[in-house]
């Protein structure tokens, strides 16, 4: 049988370079920000003209922070929903927008909270884990919440005798217990992007940059995080970058993580993890958000992230178990 040929395409590479100067746009969003008190947080994976204007850029448990610890009026949050809602459950007295209220997340879905209530009472007693990744509502039913930045740091502090359900990503859910040794349920939830990774991708791009490390986020399937020479948060990815000796790097999680890679470490030439189809891997719920919607949000504070009183104040105590939690 002849072997399936693979697709041709140019690797993606971003080596170093000069950033061009603001938009007039990217200015006016910058003026705005200062007239309305609001602070602009971005998660990597934004596109790079909202990244430009941000206050702060980071990942899922950085932003949670900043939103805990910000004295601004507004917080316009550029990510997806689930990360805007986190925002407003720690800071309920303030504006929250979200430039694309469509912007969701295909791993948040897979765990409905009703479904979620149902297992729960069909097995009762487990410690639920909940990946931030998911909604308000299964925040809320979760007795404490994680990220990938901090996910294993989190299950070590479970007591020894509870039996651990891990929701919604099955592959984060999945390394936290190869590296903890703690037995888990996992929910049978994924990410669409990081799943594109596959080992026949990444075999073809390491053929062709040999001398390169292959950097990957935890949320890729297990033969793909086996691969890597580094499994991290977007966030530890820049000190992985800066620390390695070497001078070129394959980065496996989506691909808008390059713009920041770039902007903290200029010196060094970023590599797009290629999929079996594409020399890129964009998340369609994190580029919804794009810089006019973002100027436009903030003009009008709209629209906003609102949530009933009750669901917010049970979601946020897995929330600060958490951020209490990673601080140890
Ligand atoms: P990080 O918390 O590592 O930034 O990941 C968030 C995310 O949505 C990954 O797909
Ligand atoms: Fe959700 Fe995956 Fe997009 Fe992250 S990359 S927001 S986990 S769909």
């Amino acid at each position: 049988m002849m072997p399936l040929e693979l697709y041709d395409y140019e690797p993606l590479v971003f080596g170093p370079g000069e950033s061009p100067p603001l938009t007039s746009i990217e200015e006016e969003i910058i003026a705005l920000k200062r007239e309305k008190n609001a602070v602009l947080l971005a998660h990597n994976y934004q596109i790079e003209s909202i990244q430009r204007v941000a206050d702060f850029v980071g990942d899922s448990l950085g932003l949670a922070y900043k939103a805990a610890e910000t004295d601004a009026d507004v917080i316009l949050f550029c990510g997806v929903h689930f990360m805007a809602e986190t925002a407003k459950i720690v800071n309920p007295e303030k504006t929250v927008i979200l430039p694309d209220m469509e912007a969701g997340c295909s791993l948040s879905d897979s765990c409905p909270a009703d479904k979620l209530a149902a297992y729960k009472a069909a097995n009762p007693g487990l410690y639920v884990v909940a990946y931030i990744n998911c909604s308000a509502a299964v925040k809320a039913l979760s007795d404490v919440i994680c990220t990938s930045g901090n996910a294993v740091q989190i299950v070590k502090q479970i007591p020894e005798e509870r039996e651990i359900l891990f929701v919604p990503d099955q592959n984060l859910g999945q390394w936290v217990s190869r590296i903890t040794g703690r037995p888990m349920q996992l929910w049978p939830g994924s990410c669409y992007v990081h799943v594109l990774f596959t080992v026949q991708s990444l075999e073809r791009i390491r053929g062709q940059y040999p001398q390169a490390p292959i950097v990957a986020h935890p949320e890729c399937i297990e033969m793909v995080r086996d691969m890597a020479d580094e499994v991290c948060s977007t966030e530890k990815m820049i000190g992985f970058a800066r620390e390695h000796p070497s001078d070129t790097i394959i980065v496996v999680t989506e691909t808008g993580m390059i713009h920041r890679l770039r902007r903290e470490v200029p010196e060094k030439t970023f590599i797009a993890g290629p999929t079996d189809t594409c020399a890129c891997n964009e998340c369609r719920f994190m580029k919804m958000n794009t810089i006019e919607k973002t100027l436009e949000a903030l003009k009008n504070l709209q629209p906003r992230i609102e949530l009933p009183e009750d669901l917010r104040s049970a979601a946020s105590k897995p929330i600060q178990r958490m951020l209490d939690w990673s601080r140890r």
